[in-house]
């Protein structure tokens, strides 16, 4: 730990660039985790107490509970644009600012997004282990056949900036038809820049070829795909996941890609990470990546930055960059 009598005392919980922890202790005595050792939340609480400031990674909850044994915390600055580990609620009524990190993760993430949908939809990863295992004797025409991307109609759910920067890649890139639903529309200008459509959820799920969830969790979305919304969707259609665990019920969509009510899936996030539910590794037409959407050396410096930028903006200067709460920083 460094430590200085007068710099304010914060936690990185964490192990994370050396440069982030260098600069933090320009700033604050911290105490970091260079072992990158999960504590539990009894080993959060005790490590939180008597600091100001908490650098998190977007999963540690951060709660009405937490906050009451933890009242010197001014701020919990998440190096990651979700923020569902955040009750901003019960942060708002204690006083603790949280802030996130936008933009500077949208066009890796949106890459990622198409990498996933491009292997899904062109069975990149089930093609491989079956060479890997040897069966791959003769050619046939129908192996491996897979949907089309080009030309085919994109849906996404959740038109914000990651939602836009893949339907651009979409448009501009593959000539597909781009349909989306949001909580509201786009403005026009926006519309016509991203070469998409605003339409029903309902008919979202039943017009698109590959369907991207781009939506942040919260209670309004959880399981915002079952059951019911898999079976409205085309029997060759592709779902592709990279919100959050909990937007999908993941037993639902499993036995959808059993049975085949749609082609496959492909998904980087997962209910109860970094636990999968055990029925999506038994079935074969879905694509599993460990969250890693936002995973570039560059894209990950610049978030674990603006993490840190938001720690010293607000602790340091009063001000964050990017607050989630600004209530919270206008009544100090
Ligand atoms: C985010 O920033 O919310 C991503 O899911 C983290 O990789």
């Amino acid at each position: 730990m460094s430590s200085d009598v007068n710099k304010p005392p914060i936690l990185v919980t964490r192990a994370i660039f050396p440069e982030v922890i260098a600069r933090l202790a320009e700033h604050f005595t911290v105490e970091s985790n260079p072992d990158d050792t999960l504590w539990d939340r009894a080993e959060l609480v005790r490590r939180l107490q008597g600091k100001v400031g908490v650098f998190t990674t977007g999963v540690e909850r951060v709660d009405a509970d937490l906050l009451a044994r933890c009242p010197s915390l001014k701020i919990c600055a998440n190096m990651t644009v979700g923020y569902n580990n955040f009750d901003l609620a019960a942060m708002t009524a204690a006083g603790v600012l949280g802030t996130n990190a936008p933009d500077v993760l949208t066009e890796t993430t949106a890459d990622f997004g198409f990498a996933l949908l491009m292997a899904t939809a062109r069975r990149v990863t089930e093609s491989e282990h079956f060479l890997r295992a040897g069966h791959w004797t003769r050619w046939s025409y129908d192996m491996f056949s897979g949907a089309e991307v080009h030309g085919s109609t994109l849906g996404i759910l959740g038109m914000g900036r990651i939602g836009q920067a893949i339907a651009r890649r979409g448009a501009l890139g593959f000539g597909m038809q781009v349909i989306y639903h949001n909580r509201s529309p786009l403005s026009d200008a926006l519309e016509q820049e991203c070469k998409a459509r605003y339409v029903s959820k309902e008919e979202l799920l039943k017009t698109a070829d590959h369907l991207v969830l781009v939506v942040p969790y919260s209670a309004a979305s959880h399981h915002a795909i079952g059951a019911a919304e898999l079976a409205l969707m085309k029997p060759t259609a592709t779902l592709i996941n990279i919100a959050r665990g909990g937007v999908v019920d993941d037993a639902a969509l499993a036995q959808a890609l059993k049975d085949r009510v749609i082609a496959a899936a492909g998904l980087d996030v997962f209910e109860g990470e970094p636990s999968v539910h055990p029925a999506l590794l038994q079935v074969p037409n879905v694509v599993l990546t460990p969250h890693i959407a936002s995973a570039t050396e560059g894209t990950r410096r610049a978030m674990a930055k603006l993490a840190v930028d938001n720690l010293v903006g607000y602790l340091v200067h009063g001000r964050a960059v990017t607050a989630l709460n600004p209530e919270v920083a206008s009544r100090t």
